[in-house]
C-alpha cells in the first residue's frame, strides 16, 4: 500500500518520463503500448487518482463519469486536448491540463518539411528514384514549385503557427498573411510583417496554405468544398494541425480536379486511416502525425504533464491548466 497519488498512463512514454512519474507517483505504465479501450479508461477513472491520456484516447463524458469516481486530474500528454470532453470533465470536478510550448519548434519543423517536400516533389522524387525510374538529370525533369519569396497563409496564428511564420519568412524570405479568431497583438510578431486577413482574402492570395487552428465545433470542416475552391489555382495545403480541420473528401476532390496543385498532411480526419484515394496521389506527401516526433520534444511534452502533475497533488495551481 502506498498514499503516494494513483496514476495511470495510458501509452508507454519516453523512458525518463515514465521514471519520473514512477519517482513520485503509485504509476501503472502501459509497457505493452496496446491502446485502451473504453471501458479501460473508464476503469482507470474508477481506480486512479489522475489520468495521462494522449491524443488517441477518447476521453468522453461516458468515461469522465465513471462511477464510483477517483480521478481528480487528466494531464494530457499532447498540446491540443479535442481527446477529452472538457465539458464533462469541468461538470465532473475534473481537472486538465495539456503541455503547451514543448512541441512548438518541432511541429513547426514538420510543417515547414511538409511544405518543403510537396513543394519540390520530394515524396514523388524518391519514389521515383527507388523504383528505379530514374534515367538521369536533364532540364525538364520533376519541375516543382520555387518556395522563396512566396505567399504563406497561415490559419491560425498561435505558438505554433507563429514559429512557422518565422521559419517561412526568415528563412525563405515569404510574405506572411494570417487568419486568428482575434489579431495577434503586434509586438508579438513585429518581425514577421504579418498581415491579417478574412478566411476567403487569405486563400485567395497564398500560395501555401499551413493550418495551425484547434479542432473545435467551429473549425470542423474549415477547408471544405466552398472554401477549397477559394484557394488561389496551383496553391498547396499543410495540415499539421488536426484532421477534422479538413473535409478529407472534399480535399481528394479539390485535388483530383486540380483546384489546388497539392497537399502535406500529417494529421487525417479518421487517423489512423487514410482516405484510400490520397494515398495514389503523387502530389500529396502523407506523414503519420509526426509532428511533435522527436526524442527531445516527447520527453519535454511528458515533463510538462509530470509538472502539471505535480503541482496540482501539491496543491498548487497545475501550470498548464485548461479546465
Ligand atoms: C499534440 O500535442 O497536440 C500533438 O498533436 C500530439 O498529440
Amino acid at each position: 500500500m502506498t498514499d503516494r497519488p494513483r496514476v495511470v498512463v495510458t501509452r508507454r512514454l519516453p523512458k525518463p518520463v515514465e521514471d519520473a512519474l514512477s519517482a513520485l507517483f503509485d504509476t501503472q505504465l502501459n509497457a505493452d503500448d496496446v491502446a485502451m479501450s473504453a471501458e479501460e479508461l473508464a476503469g482507470a477513472v474508477r481506480s486512479a487518482d489522475a489520468v495521462v491520456p494522449t491524443v488517441t484516447d477518447k476521453v468522453t463524458a461516458e468515461v469522465l463519469g465513471a462511477d464510483p469516481r477517483r480521478t481528480r486530474i487528466v494531464a494530457n500528454f499532447g498540446v491540443g486536448y479535442n481527446n477529452i470532453d472538457v465539458a464533462a470533465a469541468k461538470a465532473n470536478g475534473i481537472a486538465v491540463t495539456n503541455t503547451p510550448g514543448a512541441l512548438t519548434d518541432c511541429t513547426a519543423d514538420l510543417a515547414m518539411t511538409l511544405l518543403l517536400s510537396v513543394a519540390r516533389r520530394a515524396g514523388e522524387g524518391e519514389r521515383h528514384l527507388r523504383a528505379g525510374d530514374w534515367s538521369g538529370w536533364r532540364p525538364t525533369h520533376m519541375m516543382g514549385t520555387k518556395v522563396t519569396g512566396k505567399t504563406l497563409g497561415i490559419v491560425g496564428l498561435g505558438r505554433i503557427g507563429q514559429a512557422v511564420a518565422r521559419r517561412a519568412h526568415h528563412g525563405f524570405g515569404m510574405r506572411i498573411l494570417y487568419f486568428n479568431r482575434t489579431p495577434v497583438p503586434q509586438d508579438q510578431i513585429a518581425d514577421l510583417g504579418a498581415e491579417l486577413c478574412t478566411l476567403e482574402e487569405l486563400l485567395a492570395a497564398s500560395d501555401f496554405v499551413s493550418l495551425h487552428c484547434p479542432s473545435t465545433p467551429e473549425t470542423r470542416h474549415l477547408l471544405n468544398p466552398d472554401t477549397l475552391r477559394m484557394m488561389k489555382p496551383g496553391s498547396f495545403l499543410i495540415n499539421t494541425a488536426r484532421g477534422d480541420v479538413v473535409d478529407e473528401a472534399a480535399l481528394v476532390q479539390a485535388l483530383a480536379g486540380g483546384t489546388i496543385a497539392g497537399a502535406g498532411l500529417d494529421v487525417y480526419e479518421g487517423e489512423p486511416a487514410v482516405t484510400p484515394e490520397l494515398l495514389g496521389m503523387d502530389n500529396v506527401v502523407l506523414l503519420p502525425h509526426l509532428g511533435s516526433a522527436t526524442n527531445e520534444t516527447r520527453i519535454a511534452m511528458g515533463m510538462r504533464a509530470v509538472a502539471n502533475l505535480e503541482a496540482f497533488f501539491k496543491g498548487d495551481p497545475p501550470p498548464d491548466r485548461v479546465a
